[in-house]
Formats: structure tokens, C-alpha cells, sequence
């Protein structure tokens, strides 16, 4: 049974943006941001709270949020890897916050300079500040098809550390494809491991296209009744802790599918495209969304 309505959660300000080479203005941001709320996306990850020594295209978070003119029915969530990311979340007024672990123990080191078990530990205290600003706290998992570094991970390692944030007070927990490598059989077997332990309404999927996999992939976990799909518009962005990965699925060809198969979004693909492309504009690039490639030639 595929759902009937599908909730985005746009990427694209934060893991689109993190990975760039070049400065992206504070301007480019703000309007992207801005732009993606008209459109209608109701969860944009506007940022990160992140050391800017590891990740410098996210320092200015803070004047993101300053910035950007809310809208009442979008939450503007933010990654928060550590209580100082948290503290400086909630002084930014963040929404929603997120921590973000990895089912292989090399991306976790790679990432975030720990272990999963050390940055587990390290959450603790960051959910229970959370818990008293009554901000829900959504978990990542990294790597859950595949490490830049180890290659195989087991989809028992997957629905492990995903159950441990769970336990932990995450509400959510969005399993990521990373590196973009996982392929429809692989995808199927992973979320069957972690639906063993936990319900289909509590779990997102996040998808990296590197090797044009992630629609697919998509469609198999609708099928498997998860709801919350994350990805980046105009296909923006990388991790870079994780070398060689693209761009998550670009929310353009996701909402495209999703209109195709009569599936709510709540998104308006045409304002969508646009403000997918005047980010590429920004950024002097050509768009890697085939739907907006398709919209706009
Ligand atoms: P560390 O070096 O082990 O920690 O980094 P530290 O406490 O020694 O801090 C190092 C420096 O950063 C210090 O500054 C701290 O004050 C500062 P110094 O004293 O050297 O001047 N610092 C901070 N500054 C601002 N905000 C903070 C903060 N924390 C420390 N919150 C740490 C550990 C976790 C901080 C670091 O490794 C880090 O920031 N990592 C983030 C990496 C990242 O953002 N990766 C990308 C996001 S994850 C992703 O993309 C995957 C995802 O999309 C899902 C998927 O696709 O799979 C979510
Ligand atoms: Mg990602």
C-alpha cells in the first residue's frame, strides 16, 4: 500500500549547501530558504550548528535564521552535533533540531571525530536539553547502505544504532544513503531489518543519487509504508566527509514522481523549479534536476 500523502523534508539550505567550494552569500541563502517556504515545503533544514573549522559553509547559520522571514506552517530545523550546537540552535529559535550518527564506526570517526558509542553518549545531554525547550529532536543514521571508508555495513548494524536513537526521545529517524551506492533488493533488505524494531511512522528516508539509484530506492520504501522522504532541490549538494558522493535526490524529480503517482506533497513543483534555479543561478551552475532540466528547455 503506498501512502497517500508524502512530507518532504528540503535538505537543500543544509547538506545541498555544506558540501560547496566556494562561499555561497548570506543573501543567496536567505532567499533560497525563502523561496522554498512559497513553493510549499513545510520542513526546510535551513542549517547546521556544526563546528566551522570541519564544515566552513555552515558558520553562518545563525544569521541565516536571524534573517529569513518565517512562515507560520514551515518548521526550520537545524543539525546539532553537540550541546553547543544545541544552545546555539535554541538562541537562534531553531523548530526542530537534529543529531546525526553513522552505522559504520570509520564515517563516525570521519564525520564527527568519535565513535558511534561515544557519540550516542554525547547525545544524551543534547536531548535532554532539548526535551526541556520542547524541541523534537530528529536522528540521523549515515552510511546505511554503504561507507566511503569500510565499504559493507550490515542492515543489523543500521537498525541497531537506529533503535538507539530512538530509545534515546528522537521522534524521527531518517536512515541515509550517504554515499548514494544502495540499490532497490540492498534497499528492501535494510528496511525490513529496521522495521523489525521499529514502525514504519517513525522512520524517513535520505537518499544521495550518486548512481541514479534514489528514486528507485524511494518507491520501495513508499511500499514499505514510510512516509518522510528527504532530499535537496535542484539535486544540491554532498557530504564532505564522504568523497565522491553527489547530491541528494533533487526534490524536484521527487515531488514529479510523487504528482505522477497522485501522492500529496503540499508543493508547487513550477515554484519549486524556480527557486531551485535561481540558487543555480547563484552559484553559476546548471541545475541537477532532470524535472527542472525538462521544465525549463
Ligand atoms: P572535535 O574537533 O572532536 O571537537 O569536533 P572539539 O570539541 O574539540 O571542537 C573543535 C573546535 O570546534 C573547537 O574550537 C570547538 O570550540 C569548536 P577551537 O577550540 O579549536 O577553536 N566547536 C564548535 N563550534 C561551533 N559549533 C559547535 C561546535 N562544537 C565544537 N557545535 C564536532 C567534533 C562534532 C564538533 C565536529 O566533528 C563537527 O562539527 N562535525 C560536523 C561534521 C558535519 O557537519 N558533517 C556533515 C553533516 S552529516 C551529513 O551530511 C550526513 C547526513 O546528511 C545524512 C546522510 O547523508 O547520511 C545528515
Ligand atoms: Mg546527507
Amino acid at each position: 500500500m503506498l501512502p497517500k500523502s508524502v512530507k518532504i523534508v528540503e535538505v537543500g539550505p543544509r547538506d545541498g549547501l555544506q558540501n560547496e567550494q566556494g562561499l555561497v552569500p548570506l543573501a543567496a541563502k536567505v532567499t533560497l530558504v525563502e523561496q522554498l517556504a512559497e513553493a510549499g515545503c513545510s520542513v526546510i533544514e535551513t542549517g547546521s550548528f556544526v563546528s566551522p573549522k570541519w564544515v566552513p559553509q555552515m558558520a553562518d547559520s545563525a544569521a541565516v535564521f536571524q534573517q529569513i522571514k518565517r512562515q507560520s506552517n514551515v518548521r526550520y530545523t537545524a543539525l546539532t552535533p553537540n550541546l553547543r550546537g544545541l544552545e546555539a540552535a535554541i538562541e537562534a529559535q531553531v523548530d526542530e533540531v537534529a543529531v546525526f550518527a553513522a552505522a559504520s564506526e570509520a564515517f563516525s570517526q570521519k564525520n564527527i571525530n568519535c565513535s558511534i558509542a561515544e557519540s550516542l553518549e554525547r547525545f544524551m545531554p543534547v536531548m535532554e536539553l532539548a526535551q526541556k525547550h520542547h524541541l523534537p529532536v530528529r536522528g540521523y543514521v549515515s552510511c546505511v547502505l554503504g561507507c566511503p571508508y569500510e565499504g559493507h555495513v550490515t542492515p543489523q548494524k543500521v537498525a541497531e544504532v537506529s533503535h538507539q536513537l530512538l530509545e534515546m526521545g528522537c521522534y524521527e529517524i531518517s536512515l541515509g544513503d550517504t554515499i548514494g551506492v544502495g540499490t532497490p533488493v540492498k534497499t528492501q533488505q535494510m528496511l525490513e531489518a529496521v522495521l523489525s524494531c521499529i514502525p514504519a511512522n517513525k522512520l524517513a528516508v535520505h537518499f544521495h543519487d550518486t548512481y541514479g539509484q534514489a528514486l528507485v530506492n524511494i518507491l520501495i520504501a513508499l511500499q514499505q509504508g514510510i512516509s518522510v522522504v528527504d532530499s535537496a532541490v535542484s539535486g544540491l549538494g554532498g557530504c564532505p566527509y564522504a568523497k565522491g558522493a553527489s547530491g541528494n535526490v533533487a526534490t524536484e524529480d521527487l515531488v514529479y514522481m510523487l504528482d505522477g503517482m497522485n501522492i500529496e506533497t503540499g508543493i508547487n513543483l513550477k515554484k519549486l523549479t524556480q527557486a531551485g534555479l535561481n540558487m543555480m543561478q547563484a552559484l553559476g551552475r546548471q541545475t541537477n534536476s532532470k524535472v527542472a532540466r525538462a521544465l525549463t528547455t
